[in-house]
């Protein structure tokens, strides 16, 4: 990590992260290796050092909130500074303070049991940031709000991060709050890290296909190298079709053989097919022909199912306009540059 960073752990369920935050705030021992924390080692079992998680000025908010339920409100914020020896008018106004952070001021004298979900989480944050942590550990924790807070939670974090110079880790299953909230993403999956780098880098330059389609979407479509030589290459598809791209292919590919080709979806614009219908691809622009299967609105566009002649489905957006029917019959238009070629898998 590196110091006042947003780093976000982000793959599937079970491979991980968690265990991860966990090793590092002490609750977990390492069997192997160490955790360094500015320059002091803090775990290695090779050299039996181990400091203890209230000795490690780290806050956490667990995956299930871990609020006190015999406690209201303030009492539950309150907790980290009680246990550390702090009282009096110090407790008072630290504790009011970090409420106000997370918007709770009003409500410091309700139970916990009559918190709603979004309330929880946010007495776990504030009393997290209550001992002015300098690591803050985020386990989930926006997974239980709506849309409109959670977008709100994830600027609102970002500035606060910024504001207190806190470094945070933060864990989510969500690639929209990933790319939009953290300064670096690491992908990890089976316990192990696969790509750690900006969002942009890995929405970009995605270095495995389970990083390719775990962050953001991806059209796959699969084919066969019909033409090598440089930078362009040329795949088959089925029937006539085929799709020129740019940048090449990964070394270990030859002419014939099976690869998938992957595209964003924003990269594709979808039209309604003109009469004459369009020239086959070439280097200068590629052509799919397809058919519109399913619509979906979703406010700012529509994401569309669309059957492509060549015998292959994939998802795609089309502009919010009311023009497109179930049924139609669409072009679609890929610039050779967006087209990246991947080894196939599954292929051999
Ligand atoms: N105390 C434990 N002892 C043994 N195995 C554990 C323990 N805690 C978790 N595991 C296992 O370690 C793996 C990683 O678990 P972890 O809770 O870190 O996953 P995660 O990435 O946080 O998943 P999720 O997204 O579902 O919360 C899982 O296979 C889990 O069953
Ligand atoms: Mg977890």
């Amino acid at each position: 990590m590196r110091r006042g960073e947003i780093l976000t752990l982000l793959g599937p369920s079970g491979c991980g992260k968690t265990t991860t935050l966990r090793t590092i705030i002490g609750l977990e021992h390492c069997d192997a290796g160490e955790v360094v924390y500015d320059g002091r080692v803090i775990d290695a079992p090779r050299r039996r050092a181990f400091v203890p998680t209230h000795k490690r000025q780290m806050g956490m908010v667990f995956q299930s909130y871990a609020i006190w339920p015999h406690m209201n409100v303030f009492e539950n914020v309150a907790y980290p500074l009680r246990v550390r020896g702090v009282g009096g008018q110090r407790l008072q106004q630290a504790v009011r303070q970090s409420l106000e952070q997370v918007g709770l001021e009003s409500i410091a004298e309700r139970p916990a049991t009559q918190l709603s979900g979004g309330q929880q989480q946010r007495v776990a944050l504030a009393r997290a940031l209550v001992f002015e942590p300098r690591i803050l550990l985020l386990d989930e924790p926006f997974s239980n709000l709506d849309a409109q807070l959670r977008g709100q939670m994830r600027a609102e974090l970002k500035l606060l991060q910024r504001r207190l110079g806190v470094t945070v880790v933060l864990v989510t299953h969500d690639q929209v709050e990933a790319l939009s909230v953290s300064d670096r993403i690491a992908v990890m999956r089976q316990g192990r890290l696969e790509q750690l780098g900006t969002p942009q880098q890995l929405y970009r330059e995605p270095g495995t296909v389970s990083v390719r389609d775990f962050v953001g979407r991806t059209i796959v479509l699969n084919g066969v190298v019909d033409e090598l030589g440089g930078d362009d290459v040329k795949v088959r598809l089925g029937g006539e079709d085929a799709l020129w791209c740019r940048g090449g292919a990964p070394t270990s590919v030859g002419l014939g053989d099976r690869v998938q080709v992957a595209i964003r979806p924003e990269h594709v614009q979808v039209d309604e097919l003109p009469s004459p219908p369009p020239s086959p691809s070439g280097r200068g622009g590629n052509f799919l022909r397809g058919r519109i299967e399913t619509l979906l609105f979703v406010g700012d566009r529509y994401e569309a199912t669309l059957a492509l002649d060549i015998g292959q489905q994939v998802m795609a957006h089309l502009p919010a306009v009311d023009r497109w029917q179930e049924g139609q019959s669409v072009c679609l238009a890929l610039r050779p540059e967006d087209i990246r070629v991947w080894e196939d898998a599954n292929a051999g």
